[in-house]
């Protein structure tokens, strides 16, 4: 037993005492034999053989032990014959409130420092661009965000795919949820299905023993951003079709199902319809997460947004800027690691340029070597008459293109109002480097 435990016979003299009792009130087994009244003046027990009645939670103190006694009557076809006294000691009772109060702190720090890491950091506002392309789509996916609508967001890498999640996730009613990001391309194939949708108890070795919450659990009345959602092995996206469109998800190894409210925002830099062409994607599922479609376009199609982007890398505990020939030079450069690759360049740029105005010298080597031959030609080179005219050229059609789709047949519709073929027009995009 855990609690100490002492019997007394009719006369009051002490038969039994267990380890637990002497560890408890330090009273030792040599009190056997000899009366309890005599041995412990202070007993009660001797009281509860003239009472015949027993008592419960009696508090007991001497010299640093605690305990709770309670002592009930042995009887014997209405006689009493002895007592028992069974003590737990409060010793320990106090020891675990301890433990348990510091295990609630534990959880406290755990859950706040969960909801850190899940604490999305960007909002639309934070999306900086005035290039009417983006604007557009910023407008139309801001209303989205506010629906349960899946948004696939398809843009080369650097572009901010995973800022507009966090901006929708931000403008939707499910702010105060989870935000939870999964990286397809960095989950094992063969963990992919547990990790999304958990395991039951028992279900592998080596495994949690209690069975685990998969990443739709966790993100349950939150959003849950697939990233590089191109890479989700193939019978793994059949479940996950499944999972979206009855919204219950089963965990691995359990037999019931459970409900799931979860916002779906997927992102790739792949091109997911010609994935879907090549069988590698299935078309199903991309037409199920593609309800609303955020295409963004790359840095070298909006090279107008470079300045006021630049300006918010720039660092802030100085009036930190850029000279005029450097902003060109950086407008030159077609960035294809796009607004990453920009905001690494000037990260690099703030700390060589101790001076507070950054200078082509302060470019990455890299980077100047790569682009500094067709920069000092363009410097030195008069604009030609073609040159402006293709640039008008070029901006008219951004213009017209914001304003429609790009399917072949809202491209007939542009290529009508410029006055030109279909296949001139798509020659002309390729020619000015516009790709959707
Ligand atoms: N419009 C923007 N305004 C300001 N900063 C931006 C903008 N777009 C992207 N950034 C910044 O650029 C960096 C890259 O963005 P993000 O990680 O969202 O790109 P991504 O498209 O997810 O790239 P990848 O495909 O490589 O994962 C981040 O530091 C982000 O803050
Ligand atoms: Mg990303």
């Amino acid at each position: 037993m855990n609690d100490g435990v002492l019997v007394i016979d009719r006369k009051g003299i002490v038969q039994i005492i267990n380890p637990e009792y002497t560890r408890i009130t330090g009273v030792t087994a040599d009190i056997i034999g000899k009366s309890l009244a005599s041995y412990r003046p202070g007993a009660q027990l001797p009281t509860i053989l003239k009472e015949g009645k027993s008592r419960v939670g009696v508090f007991r103190k001497n010299e640093n032990r605690e305990y709770v006694v309670d002592m009930a009557p042995i009887l014997v076809k209405g006689e009493v014959i002895g007592a028992v006294s069974v003590c737990k000691s409060l010793t320990e009772v106090h020891k675990l409130s301890r433990e348990l109060e510091r295990q609630n702190e534990k959880v406290v720090e755990l859950e706040r420092q969960m909801s850190s890491l899940y604490s999305v950091r960007y909002t639309f506002k934070d999306i900086i661009g005035q290039d009417p392309r983006l604007m557009k789509r910023i407008e139309v996916t801001q209303k989205a965000s506010v629906s349960n609508l899946p948004i696939l967001i398809q843009g080369e890498s650097g572009t901010g795919k995973e800022l507009f999640a966090q901006a929708i996730h931000e403008a939707s009613h499910r702010r105060n949820k989870p935000f939870i990001p999964v990286n397809c391309s960095a989950i094992p194939a063969n963990l992919m299905e547990s990790e999304l949708f958990g395991y039951a108890a028992g279900t592998f070795t080596g495994a949690v023993k209690d069975g685990k919450a998969g990443l739709f659990e966790m993100a349950n009345e939150g959003t849950l951003f697939l990233d590089e959602i191109g890479d989700l092995p193939f019978d793994v996206q059949a479940k996950l079709l499944r999972v979206l469109e009855e919204g219950r998800i089963r965990r691995i190894g359990e037999a019931e199902e459970r409900k799931v409210d979860v916002r779906i925002v997927a992102a790739t830099h792949r091109d997911l319809e010609h994935l879907v062409t090549k069988n590698y994607f299935r078309g199903d599922l991309f037409y199920r997460l593609n309800v609303v479609a955020l295409h963004i376009p790359p840095l070298r199609e909006r090279k107008g947004d470079i300045p006021a982007i630049i300006q918010t890398f720039l660092p802030t505990h100085q009036p930190y800027k850029v000279d005029e020939e450097t902003m060109r030079f950086l407008k030159l450069y077609d960035w294809p690691g796009n607004i990453r690759e920009l905001k690494n360049v000037i990260d690099y740029a703030a700390v060589m340029a101790e001076e507070e105005t950054i200078s082509l010298r302060h470019l990455p080597e890299i980077l100047r070597k790569q682009s500094m031959d067709v920069f000092v030609e363009q410097e030195h080179r008069h604009a030609t008459l073609s040159d402006l005219v293709s640039e008008a050229e070029k901006e008219y059609m951004l213009n017209i293109l914001t304003r429609f789709g790009n399917s072949t047949k809202e491209r007939q519709k542009v290529a009508d109002i410029l006055g030109v073929s279909l296949a001139t027009l798509y020659n002309k995009m390729k020619k000015h480097n516009i790709t959707s």
